[in-house]
This record gives C-alpha cells, sequence and structure tokens, in this order.
C-alpha cells in the first residue's frame, strides 16, 4: 500500500478543485430531537449528520444476543444466516468510514486540492453505513444472535490519500459481494433490500470517481457479478486485527471454504485486459493444490459474464481477457478446476479483485 502514496498523490495534486454548490446540509446534532431510536430512513443520523462521534447508540456497537429460542430450524426459514454475514462484512465497512471521520478534517482533503465537500461525504457515506449496521441488525430475528464490531486495521495509517484509494476498493468490492448475496436469500423483502443497499454503495463510489479521482464515473452496463458472494466476504477476514472479534459473535463468513488467497506480481503486468498476469498465493499455510494430470482455468469475471483462460499450473500465469471493457469497474479472477467455476467448490483460490477504475490504482491497491 506504500506506493499508493506516490502514484496517488501525483494523481490528486493534478485534479483541480471543483466548484461546489453551496447546498451544505446544516449540522445535526447526535442527540436529535432527543430522539433515543432513530430508524433509518427517518433520521438524519443516518443521512446528513456531521460530527466525528459515531451516529450509533452504544447499545448498538455490540453483539446483541438472541432473546427468543431458535427451535431447531430458524435459519431454513429465514435469511438470519445472511443477515449475521453481511452485518459482519458491514461493520467492517462502517468502521472503515468512523476512522475516517475521526482521523480526518476538512483540511486534509482541500490541501491536496480536493473540494471542500470532501470531508462531508465522508462522514455521510459514515452516516448511511450505520444506517446499514441498524437495518441488517433489525433484519435479524430474536432468534439469532446479531454480530458485533471487531477492531479493524485499512493500513491507511492517517494517509488521506491512501484513505481515499482504500475507499474504491471497498466500494466496488461491496457491491459485487451483495449481487452474490442475491442468490442466498429466501425471501424477496432480502432481495429488494440487498439491490436497495447496492445502489447506496454505487452512489458512494460515484461520487468518490467524480469528485476524488476525476475519472469517469460509469462502470459500463452492469457492474460485475460474482456468485460466490462468502467467498468475497471472507476477503474482508484480513481487515480484522486477529482476536479482535466478540466472542460471541458466529464464524464469519458462514459457511466459508477457507480457499487460498490470490494475488499477482504487480511488476509483470498491467492488469488491464489483454495483460499477461503472473498470480501468486500468497498464505504459505494455505497452498493449492495441482493435480499434475488435470488442466486448471484462470476464469475472469466482468459485468455479467465471466471468460475462462488457461492457467499454468507450474508458473501459476494466465492472460487477463482482451475483450472486456477497458478503465471500468473491476474484474474478479478465480483460479478454477473446471472452465466457468460453474460451482462454488471448483473454486480453488481466490477470488482476486482487480481495479480498473481509477486506472491508476489498478496495481497499487489490494
Ligand atoms: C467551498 O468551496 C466553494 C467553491 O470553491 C466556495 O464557494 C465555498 O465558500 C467553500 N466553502 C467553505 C466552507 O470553505
Ligand atoms: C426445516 O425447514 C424447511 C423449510 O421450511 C423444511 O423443509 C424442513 O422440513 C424443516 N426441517 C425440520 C427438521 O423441521
Ligand atoms: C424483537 O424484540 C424486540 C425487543 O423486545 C421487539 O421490540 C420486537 O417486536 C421483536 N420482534 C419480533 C419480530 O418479534
Ligand atoms: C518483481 O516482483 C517480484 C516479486 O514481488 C520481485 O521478487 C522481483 O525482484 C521484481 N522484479 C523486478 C525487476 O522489479
Ligand atoms: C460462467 O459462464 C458460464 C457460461 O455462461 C456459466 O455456465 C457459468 O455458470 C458461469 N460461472 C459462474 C460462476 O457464474
Amino acid at each position: 500500500m506504500a506506493s499508493v502514496l506516490a502514484t496517488g498523490f501525483v494523481l490528486i495534486a493534478g485534479i483541480a478543485a471543483l466548484p461546489t454548490n453551496g447546498l451544505h446540509n446544516p449540522q445535526v446534532s447526535r442527540n436529535l430531537n432527543g430522539r433515543s431510536d432513530p430508524v433509518p430512513g427517518e433520521s438524519p443520523l443516518f443521512a446528513t449528520y456531521l460530527g466525528k462521534e459515531t451516529p450509533l447508540e452504544p447499545k448498538y456497537l455490540k453483539p446483541i444476543p438472541a432473546i427468543e429460542p431458535a427451535g431447531g430450524n430458524v435459519s431454513s426459514v429465514n435469511d438470519d444466516n445472511l443477515f449475521q454475514n453481511l452485518l459482519s462484512a458491514e461493520w467492517a465497512i462502517y468502521s472503515f468510514y468512523q476512522q475516517g471521520a475521526e482521523a480526518f478534517s476538512t483540511a486534509d482533503f482541500t490541501k491536496l486540492g480536493l473540494p471542500n465537500t470532501t470531508y462531508d461525504r465522508i462522514q455521510q457515506i459514515r452516516d448511511n453505513e450505520a444506517g446499514h449496521i441498524r437495518i441488517f441488525q433489525d433484519s435479524i430475528s430474536n432468534q439469532s444472535l446479531k454480530p458485533g464490531p471487531c477492531q479493524y486495521d485499512y493500513g491507511f495509517d492517517n494517509n488521506a490519500e491512501t484513505y481515499l484509494a482504500t475507499q474504491v476498493l471497498l466500494e466496488l468490492s461491496s457491491m459485487a459481494f451483495l449481487t452474490g448475496l442475491i442468490d442466498q436469500a429466501k425471501l424477496s423483502a432480502t432481495k429488494s433490500a440487498l439491490v436497495a443497499i447496492a445502489e447506496t454503495e454505487s452512489r458512494h463510489n460515484s461520487w468518490a470517481l467524480i469528485d476524488v479521482w476525476n475519472v469517469n464515473p460509469f462502470a459500463g452496463p452492469s457492474d460485475t457479478v460474482y456468485p460466490y458472494a462468502n467467498q468475497i466476504l471472507d476477503l474482508t477476514n484480513s481487515l480484522i486485527v486477529p482476536g479482535s472479534c466478540p466472542k460471541e459473535n458466529p464464524p464469519y463468513p458462514s459457511p466459508n471454504q477457507h480457499l487460498p488467497s490470490l494475488e499477482f506480481v504487480r511488476n509483470f503486468t498491467t492488469g488491464h485486459p489483454g495483460a499477461h498476469i503472473q498470480f501468486t498465493f500468497p498464505d504459505e499455510t494455505n497452498q493449492p493444490i495441482f493435480n499434475s494430470d488435470k488442466e486448471y482455468h484462470a476464469v475472469f469475471f466482468h459485468g455479467v459474464n465471466n471468460i475462462t483462460v488457461p492457467f499454468d499450473t507450474a508458473q501459476h500465469t494466465s492472460r487477463i481477457p482482451e475483450q472486456f471493457d477497458k478503465k471500468v469497474g473491476l474484474i474478479l479472477a478465480v483460479i478454477a478446476s473446471e472452465p466457468g467455476a460453474p460451482t462454488e467448490d471448483t473454486v480453488i483460490a481466490g477470488p482476486l479483485i482487480l481495479l480498473q477504475q481509477p486506472e491508476s490504482l489498478t496495481l497499487l491497491v489490494s
């Protein structure tokens, strides 16, 4: 991540401050109207509140135990398991913005030539994410535990540029796992809520692409669909400070395939469509096993399609499909035992997210 500082700075420094429309939201006090239990969609605390203090009440900042007996079969009839996974992921996303609200000020961003609304937007996104926490908590029935937050380390080390680079990756990844979670949802109401939340994450990302990165904010006709959402959720475990999760929390994600993680050698590729790529498996304790008499594949996902390319098991090399749109959205890669990775258990390593936009970050963040 260290090299983001150099390249990211050049990029940001080249942006002239854009005129803002002056529609500043009024400061909203955290204890708005003395209301003790604000509801997302009915409170500025989850929309326009500006302040370093979290909009969340202390009682919502920890695991909330089940208060009704589960019976034998609770998660076969509701989406508690899905929402427990999603709430655990949301804690990692909300905390990123809460840490940003605490660490920075307006001047940290205007100093970089960015609009003077940048810090406000970070706080407002934090408000939205806090609203997601409350929505997901309320979506888990009283028969199941609502997981609490762990401690998270995003590696931005109080650096505003590194922070902004990580922001794009988090928003794009969350859109990718939200589409996949729809496959797991049992109730139509859950599916609708997941689409509505994904739309919100997409607005956050569009804001950053316009105001921070000064690039085309569109991702082509479709963002990337990847059906095995828990594999993407598992990537967020790398943000958790080891041993910091509440003891009550269920395993996250559940179920978890514990796949070998996938990375790539940055100095041998541009990371863009058509480029040669050499993969690595950085977790020495969790390596894929390749049978010498079998073929393996690199499967690349972009938009609603995937393209399978031969994978060299000796060199760990492949080629990113030339056909994919250039400079938009993301490309997701996995190593698979079958072309197209048609089932979850045919994925043997990954996923790896190759950020395509802003293009300058492709080789810098992961
Ligand atoms: C923010 O920037 C705009 C346009 O550059 C300017 O008109 C406005 O006064 C600035 N607001 C603050 C609070 O500095
Ligand atoms: C659990 O719920 C599912 C779906 O409603 C049902 O098909 C199944 O028979 C239930 N199992 C038990 C043990 O009650
Ligand atoms: C869950 O428990 C809360 C707090 O006791 C209660 O207000 C709510 O109505 C309960 N929800 C359901 C669906 O029973
Ligand atoms: C390329 O990266 C690899 C692994 O990170 C490193 O070992 C190697 O020295 C690098 N090669 C060059 C030419 O920078
Ligand atoms: C990849 O595409 C193929 C062909 O359209 C499809 O059969 C397969 O299910 C897709 N893989 C995934 C993981 O969606």
